[in-house]
């Protein structure tokens, strides 16, 4: 098995090759003046399973996954895996309005056109999976990793934003050994968020907010200044995706003691690796 690492997801990739005990090769990729994508995979041949580790996410990478699945294809390769670790478009799983597309299976389906399967994490809505008729579809989950990442910090409650992320906050809290429960949020607008005070004793407690996607930091503020109100001692904020568009990371830093996400997206607190989960994924 060969991993090849796509010029998003390189850090990942090179961690999963580790984990697999497979050879790591790094994509070669620039842009050209006019703005389209290079993408080139340095090899005279390749056979046997191939795992490209590449984001769907901004644009341009998604036209990177596209292009090198076709090269590792045109070098032999027999059968071919996609690790897509952040699935752009995600959130445009629906029509919203009369008009718009179905963003979601417009990727799905350029995706599978040239992938025996395909590997996500943390998908935003399980819905998607079931539109890879094609390729095989599996999602990986970052809660074990995150737990796991967090046992040094004494967290003794995590929590979910939301009721829907209570499964999540409950598989990360079940490997810390401690309970888990949920705020309840309502979308105020694009980045402000309202967190009604729920019966929760957060009183002197550490407390891990854990989340699948940091957009602008406006639930992760809410959540906190809650947090903050009932006494907690300490909040500390975790989630797979962090996007942290404009200042999202510079305003969180300003409200939670310690901030830490998944390597599916690269910044600088991309701590936790989820090649573990990824690689069980891939050899089951
Ligand atoms: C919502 O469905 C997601 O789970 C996140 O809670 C949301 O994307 C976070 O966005 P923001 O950081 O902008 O509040």
């Amino acid at each position: 098995m060969i991993v090849i690492g796509g010029s998003a997801s390189s850090n990942l990739a090179k961690d999963l090759a580790q984990q697999l005990n497979a050879e790591y090769v790094q994509a070669v990729t620039k842009t050209f003046p006019d703005g389209e994508t290079y993408a080139r995979i340095e090899r005279e041949a390749l056979s046997g399973e191939v795992v490209i580790v590449q984001n769907s996410y901004p644009n341009e990478k998604f036209v990177e996954l596209l292009l090198l699945q076709d090269a590792v294809w045109g070098l032999g390769a027999e059968k071919v895996t996609c690790v897509i670790p952040y699935f752009g478009y995600a959130r445009q799983d629906e029509r919203f309005n009369r008009g718009e597309p179905l963003s979601a299976k417009v990727m799905v389906e350029h995706i599978q056109m040239s992938a025996d399967r395909v590997v996500l994490v943390d998908i935003h809505n399980p819905r998607i999976m079931d539109w890879f008729t094609k390729a095989k579809v599996k999602d990986v989950h970052a809660a074990p990793c995150v737990g796991d990442f967090f046992k040094e910090y004494g967290v003794d409650l995590v929590l979910a934003p939301d009721e829907g992320a209570l499964k999540r906050a409950g598989w990360t809290a079940e490997k810390l050994g401690v309970d888990w429960d949920y705020l309840i949020k309502t979308r105020l607008s694009g980045t402000r968020v309202h967190m009604t005070p729920k019966n929760i004793d957060a009183k002197d407690r550490k407390v891990l907010i854990v989340d699948d996607i940091i957009s602008t930091g406006g639930t992760i503020v809410a959540a906190t200044e809650e947090l903050k109100r009932l006494g907690a001692r300490t909040v500390m904020a975790a989630c797979t995706h962090g996007l942290f568009v404009g200042n999202a990371l510079d305003n969180l830093k300003k409200h939670v003691d310690k901030l830490a996400c998944a390597n599916t997206l690269e910044s600088e607190v991309s701590q936790i690796s989820v090649a573990p989960e990824v690689a069980k994924a891939i050899l089951d």
